[in-house]
Formats: C-alpha cells, sequence, structure tokens
C-alpha cells in the first residue's frame, strides 16, 4: 500500500533560530566511549593523534560537532578532575563504581579532553561533580581551565604544559541529582544549583553558561523548583542575569517496556510503533517544561537543555551490561529525525541537546572495535543529513492530512516533518515512520520560488537494518528523486525512511 500525505512549508515566515548546540555530543567515562572509543593512547597500533583515534575524529567532523559533554554523566559525580592532570604514570587510578565497576586509570583527563574538543572544532561541555565533590573543587577546575594570569590554578596548568587558558563556554552543575547525582530533593538541589554558581566564575572574557541539573523525563517539579531558585527579587539575584543560565533535563526512549529492557536489532511491529510514540513523546516533554519556565521566565533568559536523550535498549549480546553497547538500526534514526524535527520547533526555549552517546554507548554513531575496526550507524547518517539546519532559521512545517497509527490509546504521526532557511537555502527534513508502507508526498512550498539541490533518503531493507563490519554501508543515504512543479514538491518515501531536501531559494 502507498499513504499518501500533503504538507505546506512557509518559507518566508522566520521562526526562531535553531542554536547549532541543539546537535550536542555527550562522551562519558563508560564502557568503550572514551577508552577505545576515542581514546586508545598513543602507543596503539590504531593511527592517533597523541592518544585519539584520527579515524573517530575525522569521521565525526563530517558532523560539524557543535559542543561536547563530558566528563559525565554518572560518572561526573564521582570524577575528581586533580587525578586526570600532571603526569600520566602519576595519575592516580579510580573506581568507575556506576559503569562495569572497572578500574579507570585517568589517562584521559582534562587536557586530553580540550585536545579533542580542538581536534574536533567543538565547544566544550565540562560536566562538575556536585554529588561527591566541594565547591572549591568545582571553582578550581573552572580557574585551571579558564584564567591566564598568574593565579595558582593557571599556574598548575602551566606546569601540566599549557600555557594559554582554555575557553569553556558551557559548565554543567551536577548530573541527575534525583538519582546517581546524589540522591537530592529539588529544592535542596536548587539550593546547591545556586550555591555552586556563585563560585562558578568568569575569568577574563570566558563567560559560562551554567546549566543546573534537572528532571528526568516530565517531573515538573524539578524545573519549578529551579526556576524559583534561579533568580530573586529580594536578594542579588536580579531577575535579568540568572544566577544559572539553563535547566537541563534527560529523556530516554524505549519501545514501551521500559530503557535497559529491549533488543536493538529484533523488534515486533508493536515494539516498532511503540518506540515512535516515545519518541514523539519527547516534544509533549519539552512544552511542559517550557510552560513551567515560560510562567517564571517570559522573556526567555534561561534556556532549555536536554543533555541526554536517544535510544537505550538492551546491551549487545556477550557484552558487558554496565557497558551500555548497543547495536543501531534504521529505527534508531528515526528517533533521530523525530526528535529533531521537535528540537526545532522549540528552538526558542530548547538551547541545547546532547545525544546519549557519541562512540559505543547508548545511541551512538560510531561503532568501534579494538582491532581498529569502525561502523558508520545509520543515527550518524541522519546527524551528517541534518547539519545545516545547525545555525539556521525555523520555519513553519506542517503535515495535513498526514496518516496516523493507534499505539494504546494515542493516534501517533507517521509522518514527521520541519524546515529551516539559511543564507538563501532552505532544508527539509521528512520522516516515514510506517513500517511496511511507502508515502506519496505533495510539499506546497509558499512564500519564496526554489529550486532543488539535492534529495537524500536514508532506509534499509527492514527498519531493523543496522551495519555491521560485513556490511558497513547496508543503511546509508543515497539519492532521492523528487519533482517540483508550480512550488509543489512531488516526494516519494520508502517505508521507514528518513530524507532531507535541500533547496536553493530565490
Ligand atoms: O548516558 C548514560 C547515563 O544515563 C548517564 O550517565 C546518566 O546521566 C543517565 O542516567
Amino acid at each position: 500500500m502507498t499513504l499518501t500525505a500533503r504538507a505546506v512549508v512557509d518559507l518566508d515566515v522566520a521562526g526562531d533560530t535553531i542554536s547549532p548546540h541543539l546537535y550536542g555530543h555527550f562522551a562519558e567515562h563508560l564502557g568503550r566511549c572514551i577508552y577505545g572509543g576515542f581514546w586508545v593512547g598513543e602507543d596503539s597500533d590504531i593511527p592517533n593523534t597523541a592518544g585519539i583515534r584520527q579515524d573517530v575524529v575525522d569521521a565525526l567532523k563530517a558532523l560539524n560537532i557543535p559542543n561536547l559533554r563530558w566528563p559525565g554523566g554518572c560518572f561526573a559525580d564521582e570524577y575528581h578532575w586533580r587525578d586526570g592532570i600532571g603526569p600520566v604514570q602519576e595519575r592516580p587510578t579510580m573506581v568507575n563504581s556506576h559503569w562495569g565497576d572497572v578500574v579507570e586509570d585517568n589517562s584521559f583527563g582534562t587536557h586530553e579532553f580540550m585536545l579533542l574538543c580542538e581536534m574536533l572544532g567543538a565547544a566544550p561541555y565540562v560536566n562538575g561533580n556536585v554529588g561527591s565533590g566541594t565547591v572549591q573543587e568545582m571553582s578550581e577546575w573552572v580557574e585551571y581551565l579558564t584564567r591566564a594570569d598568574d593565579s595558582p590554578m593557571a599556574r598548575l596548568r602551566r606546569a601540566n604544559g599549557r600555557d594559554e587558558p582554555w575557553r569553556v563556554p558551557f559548565w554543567g552543575i551536577g548530573n541527575e541529582a534525583w538519582g546517581c547525582g546524589g540522591n537530592m530533593r529539588p529544592e535542596a538541589y536548587a539550593d546547591e544549583a545556586r550555591r555552586y554558581s556563585t563560585f562558578l566564575r568568569n575569568h577574563g572574557d570566558n563567560t559560562l553558561y551554567r546549566i543546573a541539573a534537572g528532571a528526568p523525563d516530565d517531573d515538573l517539579s524539578w524545573t519549578r523548583a529551579l526556576m524559583q531558585a534561579v533568580s530573586c527579587v529580594d536578594c542579588q539575584i536580579k531577575p535579568e542575569s540568572p544566577i544559572f543560565q539553563g535547566v537541563s533535563f534527560h529523556y530516554y526512549t524505549h519501545a514501551g517496556a521500559g530503557i535497559n529492557t529491549e533488543s536493538a536489532t529484533e523488534f515486533t511491529q508493536e515494539q516498532f510503533y511503540g518506540t515512535l510514540a516515545n519518541a514523539h513523546d519527547i516534544e509533549r516533554i519539552i512544552s511542559l517544561h517550557e510552560a513551567v519556565m515560560d510562567s517564571y521566565d517570559p522573556e526567555r533568559r534561561v534556556g532549555l537543555v536536554c543533555d541526554e536523550w536517544g535510544t537505550w535498549w538492551n546491551v549487545e549480546p556477550g557484552t558487558n551490561p554496565g557497558f551500555l553497547f548497543q547495536q543501531n538500526t534504521v529505527r534508531d534514526a528515526l528517533v533521530a529525525g523525530i526528535h529533531f524535527d521537535a528540537f526545532h520547533r522549540h528552538a526558542g526555549r530548547l538551547t541545547m541537546a546532547n545525544i546519549a552517546q557519541t562512540v559505543n554507548v547508548l545511541q551512538a554513531m560510531i561503532l568501534t572495535d579494538d582491532e581498529g575496526g569502525l561502523i558508520l550507524t545509520p543515527t550518524y547518517h541522519v546527524f551528517e543529513m541534518n547539519k545545516n539546519h545547525q545555525g539556521a532559521t525555523h520555519v513553519p512545517a506542517m503535515v495535513l492530512d498526514g496518516p496516523t497509527v493507534d499505539v494504546g490509546d494515542k493516534k501517533v504521526p507517521l509522518v514527521s516533518m520541519s524546515a529551516s532557511t539559511s543564507g538563501g537555502t532552505a532544508l527539509l527534513s521528512l520522516t516515514n515512520g510506517s513500517i511496511e508502507d511507502d508515502l506519496d508526498l505533495r510539499i506546497d512550498l509558499r512564500g519564496v520560488s526554489a529550486s532543488v539541490q539535492r534529495a537524500r533518503v536514508l532506509s534499509g531493507q527492514s527498519p531493523a537494518a543496522h551495519n555491521s563490519s560485513a556490511n558497513p554501508s547496508a543503511v546509508a543515504p543515497v539519492a532521492l528523486a523528487v519533482g517540483l512543479v508550480d512550488g509543489v514538491l512531488a516526494v516519494r518515501l520508502p517505508a521507514h525512511a528518513f530524507a532531507t531536501i535541500e533547496l536553493e531559494l530565490g
């Protein structure tokens, strides 16, 4: 069967700017993300630059990664940054109790992370330790990284071989304070976020965007407590300059049974549609947090940050359950496409989003092995195909009379779409979420005349199709034929597919 739908895109109705940081990334000391993924060490046979795996960096550069969050996640709240500086052989070890209970040798620390960011061209997003750290420790980390003069921490940095301070624009104040970050209650953490923010200084011209750790999913008690705490008329914190600039939340997608319980590659039709339903739910969750923030901060001075999102399946059979290594299929690509459409629509409040995680963990871009093999996942291709939305202007794109599927009592849209314009070009992103039906889509391009520059589609033989060392390009973008007559685009998408159409305007 072939489904049909109509859509309109108002190319001349400028909405919010899509922050490039909605395409942010996350690399935790978890399983083989840092060790074996980004970091192989200088003595490895795998080509590397000062220990950082070169093929991983080269592949990621094609995504224009805007920022990279590190060192956690849950690991952030047991990480002590001084353990990861100075001569490698003198660095103390520690136990990574959250992730596999393995011994961490601290060979990848602050300097290595900053080099990785430089190689990627990504802005560092450092996540500090509230759960088991101190205000002084976090304050001194900022000083170590960003201060130029002869201060104690700047001197220590120089002794470790780095003269100039780095720029660190983003700073996380702990992680998941409701759970692994200290099992705190919202009001107690909100006070901690104020206290820590007070001592997270802007040194020289480095201005921090401080991000308070917020809600799981749609738990609005966290957003409410943080918005009550971010400014106060009776104290020295003025509403026009909030003490922290961002409030985060985390949202993971699964098929219906909960995270960490379902296979990445073997799923039923019901689980496929359950996954899409949960992916679409991100929009409801963003809207709820937004509504709370709007009631405290109508000027949108504080940003909403979704600094962990993505699918969370069972680990691949035979791998360490604490390493969260999962395959990545066409289904994951559709989850990414649906998330980005929602992110674009909420770009007025949502300032950053970080997929969990970049390499070898959860919904990764890249899967590596220890022999030097590297696979680009379907999700990688969505990030690449969508990259020109970064910094572009969101324009309204509406699907009219689109088909839906029933999931429980929900009607889940099978077609998802968003669009942006930038410097005389436009980018349209489309998802056909039908498991088995092609989609004939007519898109009315309004406001500006356009011509098609390039159209690509990403799909596979089945929604569970994925890339492997035996078949690394089973799921990769190919050219898509589209017609454009009198401002109406005619597109036929295969079943379970993500597509982008690049237009030249005027
Ligand atoms: O991304 C994996 C883990 O998920 C992170 O460490 C934690 O913040 C979240 O629960």
